[in-house]
């Protein structure tokens, strides 16, 4: 039996959370996989229960369980607490050693038209993966905040060590050398330090992995490539802050955020599913956010911490199907598409479970 601890959170969080719960119900009951949901409450959603983004018990049910299923936390409610909700996510991340977060950035052909990039830009195809650094850098360094003589003053730190570098790094090169052997290292050696240091070690371990071809590129000019030229690219390594950028590009690139899935790993097979999306505050309760990123985050995690991968595929599939189909929900519908079928979250799901039975 496998134990799943899942965050709610907040805004959209319950919603898709329930929808990926009835997912995961529908393919494990089928294959036999016996799965315990265990809910753990963090972000706003502890704040307002317990006065903290994370308490020491939810820590604990999260680094007991066998994965970590998590929705979304934040929300404007939440702007002025004295430890924000977001808070929680980090500590889960840190707390966990889920150092390495995955974000694959692939475009459904049949959802060309949700692309804002050009048709012919989009028709060369994108399948990509972000390999972001997930525990270090500027999100963990140390920050302050003070009013000095010249006004408010405030600073937050990018270090990196050496090890941590090494160990995302070494990640990214083992799934290169396992797709089309092209990495991408992507950081700001023109300007920082951190970055000079982390490309002296991506191009020293090189070595290790002969067959993976590694190009370096700067960190504004990759946000360019991703719009102009998405079909060059095959893994992407970089650091923390540069990852969550460029990821929530990538993922507007292939249509919606609400599409987009990722796994949290670290050293063991403990790791942390999450769509890269937030809460989504503005449409919370209306059931018509888009429960796929979600679903596709469940999926990564029978794949990577419960080792089933022919579960995974189910979903992923459905998934596809569905798309293929013409379902929709809001965010990715096209006005100028009228076969396309507009669906609510539940709904979604519901058609979704239907093509996995
Ligand atoms: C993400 C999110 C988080 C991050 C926030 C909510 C702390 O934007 O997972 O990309 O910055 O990592
Ligand atoms: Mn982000």
């Amino acid at each position: 039996m496998f134990e799943i601890a899942c965050v709610s959170g907040d805004g959209i969080g319950p919603e898709i959370i329930a929808s990926a719960k009835k997912v995961l119900n529908a393919v494990c009951k089928k294959s036999g996989v016996d799965l315990k949901f265990v809910d753990v409450t963090a972000g706003g959603a502890s704040i307002d229960k317990y006065g903290v983004p994370l308490t020491e018990e939810a820590l604990n049910t999260a680094k007991n369980a066998d994965a970590v299923l998590l929705g979304a936390v934040g929300g404007p409610k939440w702007d002025n607490a004295k430890e924000r909700p977001e808070k929680a996510l980090l500590t889960l991340r840190k707390e966990m050693g889920l150092y390495c977060n995955l974000r694959k950035v692939t475009l459904y052909p049949c959802l060309t038209e949700a692309s804002p990039l050009k048709a012919e830009v989009a028709e060369r195809g994108i399948d990509y993966i972000i390999v972001r650094e997930l525990t270090g850098g500027i999100y963990f360094g140390e920050k302050g905040y003070r009013t000095g003589v010249f006004g408010r003053e405030a600073y937050d730190i990018e270090r990196y060590s050496e090890i941590e570098i090494e160990r995302i790094v070494r990640i990214a090169y083992e799934l290169a050398e396992k797709r089309k052997r092209k990495l991408i290292s992507v950081d700001k050696a023109n300007v920082l330090e951190t970055s000079r240091l982390w490309r002296k070690i991506v191009h020293d371990l090189n070595e290790d992995y002969p067959t993976v071809a590694l190009s370096d590129m700067l960190v504004d000019n990759t946000a360019m490539q991703m719009v102009l030229n998405p079909s060059a690219f095959d893994v992407i390594v970089t650091n923390n802050m540069f990852g969550d950028i460029l990821s929530d590009l990538g993922a507007a690139t292939v249509g919606s955020i609400g599409l987009m899935a990722s796994a949290s790993l670290g050293d063991s097979t403990v790791g942390m599913y999450e769509a890269i999306h937030g809460s989504a505050p503005d449409i919370a309760g209306q059931n018509i956010a888009n429960p796929i990123a979600t679903i596709l985050s469940s999926a990564m995690m029978l794949r990577y911490s419960l080792d089933c991968e022919e579960e995974a595929n189910i979903i992923e599939s459905a998934v596809e199907r569905i798309l293929f189909e013409g379902f929709r929900t809001k965010d990715i519908a096209n006005a100028d598409t009228p076969k396309e079928k507009i669906l609510s979250t539940t709904e979604m799901t519901d058609e979704i479970i239907k093509r996995i039975n």
